[in-house]
């Protein structure tokens, strides 16, 4: 199953992967984690990254198509994946497009999650995220049983640096701009599947679920 997850900054896009996941066994590749990953570790790539993240803007094309080249070329990629926040841009779709065909495989569904704008910011500026496990919360939908405490592991819940209001602003102009097309890019190809993302998680979870056994 080759799929790829759409939606702006907090549609649920994380949250959503998390569940296909536990259904699904194919790797979680997220742009977004392997960059922060960089960045905590220091790594020249982080360095590169953290210029743009911090300013709510897209890490340019080239970099961002490189490592997901490399990671597609895993052999646990070999059944499949499930891309999180890539593509983001037309030429990463085509660039997507063009690796695939190169290696015999195909995209089956670009499942994109709707939620209006205002309610994005609220999803945003409430999450908080554990140090160590990298589980996500909402301080008000979905809180922790103790005050920044990870349920899971006991880790330190941390909110993420570009998750203030300026920047999440940024990041949601950004997203119109630049990542928007590829819903209609998607769908000229057949394999968009618009989901509506303003719903409990579950509900969301069943109806994305609901896309995928129909992929055979
Ligand atoms: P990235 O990490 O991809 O961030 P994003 O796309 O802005 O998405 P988010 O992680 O903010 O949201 P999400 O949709 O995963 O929502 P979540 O499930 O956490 O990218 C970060 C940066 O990296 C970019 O700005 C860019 O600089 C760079 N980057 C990444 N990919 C790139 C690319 N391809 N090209 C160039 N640059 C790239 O949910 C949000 C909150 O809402 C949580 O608190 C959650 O608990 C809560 N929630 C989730 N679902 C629900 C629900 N149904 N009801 C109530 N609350 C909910
Ligand atoms: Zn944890």
């Amino acid at each position: 199953m080759n799929i790829i997850l759409m939606g702006p900054p907090g549609a649920g896009k994380g949250t959503q992967a998390e569940k296909i996941k536990a259904s699904y066994p194919i790797p979680h590749i997220s742009t977004g984690d392997m960059f922060r990953e960089a960045v905590s570790n220091g790594t020249p790539l982080g360095m590169e990254a953290k210029k743009y993240m911090d300013e709510g803007k897209l890490v340019p094309d080239e970099v961002t198509i490189g490592i997901v080249k490399e990671r597609l070329m895993q052999p646990d990629c070999a059944s499949g994946f499930l891309l999180d926040g890539f593509p983001r841009t037309v030429v990463q779709a085509e660039a997507l497009d063009q690796l695939l065909a190169e290696i015999g495989k195909k995209l089956e569904a670009a499942i994109n999650i709707q939620v209006p704008d205002e309610i994005l910011i609220e999803r945003v500026t409430g999450r908080v995220t554990c140090k160590e496990c990298k589980t996500v919360y909402h301080l008000k939908f979905n809180p922790p049983a103790k005050e920044n405490v990870c349920d899971r592991c006991g880790g330190e819940l941390v909110a993420r640096s570009d998750d203030r209001g300026d920047i999440v602003k940024k990041r949601l102009e950004v997203y119109n701009e630049q990542t928007n097309p590829l819903i209609e890019y998607y769908a000229k190809t057949g394999i968009l599947y618009n989901i509506d993302g303003n719903r409990g998680t579950e509900e969301v979870f069943a109806d994305i679920k609901k896309v995928l056994e129909n992929l055979g």
